[in-house]
């Protein structure tokens, strides 16, 4: 695996490559790898003729400092994962040399960047499509890899590479989850024993809500879902959400007719989880 710092060194790597025409298959994360991310490698290795992922922990995107500098790092950890299963290019530049100057550019997704992770986390995804757009420039990638988990995010990106006009095209991937259920993520190494147990609930609460959903309405399992959340003084509901898949308005109407989808974030301690689960087989058209 090739490991760049620099813009310039990756993309005078690149160049060096032009004239073989292999298509680049991107997976952007944060680090603290786990088999969520591998999954996306494993994705873009399949798709592309070159794999790059990144590692970079954007500070833009953390609307809380005490998150940002909890984050978990463990680049050597994560190299020789990436190294295990066959990446071919791993970028890893330090915040300098993606933000010379600090950022300024903002974005506005309409509805999208309005809601759920975007009215609880402020200029959370401004951060995000600030960091994207930066690496969709320096790599020129084919295709990007997103994980569903980041539902939202996923959306956004579609909309983001539409507003930029850059030829990429997003790869969303499913959710990967520990046997429990519990949806993989960097943060879940956070979670004390005790926490790690109480969060193992959020699936098993989101399978029932969707099953609930079937016959009850949005506002009766939302309700009962509190009940059962507050019994646990641990944890904190941040939102539960049923919303259209395609565009994240609050979904209305009967779920045989159109794609939607349940959305939650809850606070495990001071660790905040997100988590979601479709509620029905509709093809998006995003
Ligand atoms: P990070 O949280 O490291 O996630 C990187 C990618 O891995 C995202 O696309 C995310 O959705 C995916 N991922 C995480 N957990 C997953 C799981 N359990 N199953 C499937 N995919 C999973 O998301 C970010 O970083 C950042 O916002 C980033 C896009 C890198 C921009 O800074």
């Amino acid at each position: 695996m090739q490991i760049f710092t620099t813009r310039k060194g990756l993309r005078d790597y690149l160049n060096s490559l032009e004239n073989k025409h292999l298509s680049l298959g991107f997976v952007p994360t944060m680090g603290a790898l786990h088999p969520g991310h591998i999954s996306l490698l494993e994705s873009a290795k399949k798709h592309c003729d070159l794999s790059i992922c990144s590692i970079f922990v954007n500070p833009g995107q953390f609307n809380d400092p005490d998150d940002l500098k909890r984050y978990p790092r463990m680049p050597e950890k994560d190299g020789e994962l990436l190294t295990k299963h066959g990446c071919d290019v791993l970028f890893m530049p330090e915040v300098e040399e993606i933000y010379p100057e600090k950022p300024n550019e903002s974005y506005d997704f309409g509805h999208l960047d309005k809601v759920l992770e975007g009215a609880h986390r402020p200029g959370h995804f401004n951060g995000v499509a600030q960091v994207l757009s930066r690496f969709f420039n320096i790599l020129r990638p084919d295709r990007a890899f997103f994980g569903e988990k980041d539902y939202q995010q996923m959306l956004i990106v579609k909309a983001l590479v539409k507003q930029l006009d850059v030829k990429v095209e997003i790869v969303p991937c499913p959710i990967v989850r520990e046997p429990d259920g519990l949806a993989m993520s960097s943060r879940n190494a956070l979670l004390s024993q005790k926490e790690r147990e109480l969060a193992a609930n959020i699936p098993i609460w989101m399978n029932w809500a969707a099953k609930q959903l079937t016959g009850a309405t949005i506002e009766e399992v939302k309700h009962s879902l509190q009940e059962a959340i507050q019994q646990h003084p641990e944890l904190r509901l941040d939102y539960f959400e049923v919303c259209d898949a395609e565009t994240l308005k609050p979904f209305s109407g009967h779920l045989n007719a159109k794609p939607a989808i349940a959305l939650i974030a809850l606070f495990c301690g001071k660790i905040r989880l997100i988590d979601n689960i479709r509620l029905n087989s509709y093809n998006l058209k995003v």
